[in-house]
């Protein structure tokens, strides 16, 4: 067994360039690398060092030497420095890989290395570029010779810091596992790496969402990010994925196969969700919030198996004059009860769950939960595939619901377990 020392010098720091460094040889690292073109740390690094320079020039005369903060050596893509955007990230992918493999080659072999990563991947689409943060990012961590095995989201970001004010920021960064990689398995087809993704991004979902032994789920912003772990560690432990024309499946192919294996998991279809719920879904997909016309929603409430009538009598919809609308989960009355209600859609419990949450509280929707147990897990399905569907349609105050209602799970559940004693004591004569 390795121990740590817990005695000894308490931490030294010394300023070194990443991609030559030799301070991490057999040690344990955990880094937290520039992400991509996030921030300048160099640019703004200037506005406290003019300040700093010259009372300091003589006591650390070699950080304090140049005029103003190095630049060129700033691993960062920032297209104004390096001419242009391509050569910004041909500068950070080279980079980056030098820095990576520098720790591959050095760190400690017994233990594996922890980078933060905290770059939001949303939608990797075929044709958009909003993702080369990651894709560059994991392509010079495999090309460093480091197999990733896992990609854990953690708190480590206020709330409340800027970047996160009024958007779905992430709530936290994510951490990547990578062991050292002797050496890579055979070749592999599409279709195969495919069939893996099918065969073992479920339980890996599974797991993620269902939160595990008294930990929260994650949350529905985090998940893309946290998805990529068990995905791209398939992906990486083989020599190559071969395209059907013989060519290398890139990084950026098999995130968008990875993504698409979340969107097959919290697919509604495949969740055994009631009629009345895959109605609201597909008509929540074409029409959000807004009016449609009857005659449209018959015909899919038929398709569905249900009727405009029934899911009316449900009360999740508004009909009439011709049109038909999704009632919002302000509009639900606060009277509900799931207990007295014979026809709850997951639909509606979803939504009064966020109703109950958000004008009441933690407490209150503990209390509305303990009265439909059996929901849970079906509510916290549609939260995640809400979620991820109001994103993709950019549709980022809708998307806040469903993300802060499995923020909030953890406490739900827990405010749901009292709230149940306490139903049950009062049931057997226990006045409270
Ligand atoms: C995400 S920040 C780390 C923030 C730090 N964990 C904190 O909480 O303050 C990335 C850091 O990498 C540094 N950096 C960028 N290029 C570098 C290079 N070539 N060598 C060493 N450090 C570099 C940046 O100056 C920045 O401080």
């Amino acid at each position: 067994m390795l121990k740590l020392p817990s005695k000894g010098p308490l931490g030294y720091s010394v300023q070194a360039d990443a991609t030559n460094q030799k301070i991490s040889r057999d040690k344990v690292i955990s880094t937290d690398p520039p992400y991509y073109d996030n921030i300048g740390y160099a640019d703004l690094s200037d506005f406290f060092y003019v300040w700093m320079r010259p009372a300091l020039r003589d006591v650390y005369p070699s950080l304090f030497g140049t005029l103003a903060v190095p630049k060129q050596e700033e691993l960062v893509a920032t297209p104004h420095r390096h001419g242009g955007k391509v050569k910004a990230e041909d500068f950070f992918l080279n980079g980056m890989t030098k820095a990576i493999s520098q720790l591959a080659e050095n760190a400690h072999p017994t233990f594996p290395v922890t980078i933060y990563y905290a770059f939001k991947q949303s939608e990797t689409k075929e044709e958009n570029t909003s993702n080369k943060g990651w894709e560059t990012f994991l392509t010079a961590v495999i090309e460093s010779g480091f197999s990733i095995d896992g990609t854990w989201p953690i708190r480590s970001e206020q709330s409340s810091r800027m970047i996160g004010m009024g958007s779905n920021a992430l709530a936290s960064s994510v951490v990547l596992v990578c062991n050292k990689r002797e050496s890579k398995l055979e070749p592999v087809s599409r279709r195969q790496f495919q069939r893996e993704l099918r065969d073992e991004m479920p339980r890996a979902l599974e797991i993620m969402i269902g939160g595990n032994g008294g930990v929260s789920p994650i949350a529905p912003v985090d998940l893309a990010q946290a998805a990529i772990g068990p995905g791209i560690a398939i992906f990486s432990k083989y020599r190559d994925v071969l395209e059907s024309d013989g060519s290398s499946m890139t990084i950026h192919d098999a995130l968008i196969l990875i993504n698409k294996s979340i969107t097959e998991y919290l697919n509604p279809d495949s969740a055994n969700f009631d009629s009345d719920t895959l109605f609201c879904d597909d008509w929540f997909s074409q029409y959000g919030w807004s009016a449609g016309s009857f005659g449209e929603a018959d015909t899919l409430a038929r398709a569905k198996g249900t009727s405009v009538d029934g899911v009316k009598e449900a009360g999740v919809i508004d009909s009439g004059a011709g049109k038909v609308r999704l009632l919002k989960w302000s509009e639900y009355p606060a009277s509900w009860d799931p207990k007295t209600d014979d026809r709850t859609p997951v639909w509606e419990a979803c939504h009064q769950m966020i109703r109950a949450l958000n004008q009441h509280g933690e407490t209150d929707a503990g209390a509305l939960l303990a009265r439909m147990p059996e929901q849970g897990e079906h509510i916290r399905q549609l939260a995640y595939h809400l979620y991820t569907l109001c994103e993709r349609k950019k549709w980022a105050e809708e998307a806040r619901a469903y993300n802060e209602l499995i923020g909030s799970w953890h406490a739900i559940v827990a405010a749901s377990q009292e709230a149940g004693e306490r139903g049950s004591q009062s049931e057997l004569g226990f006045d409270f």
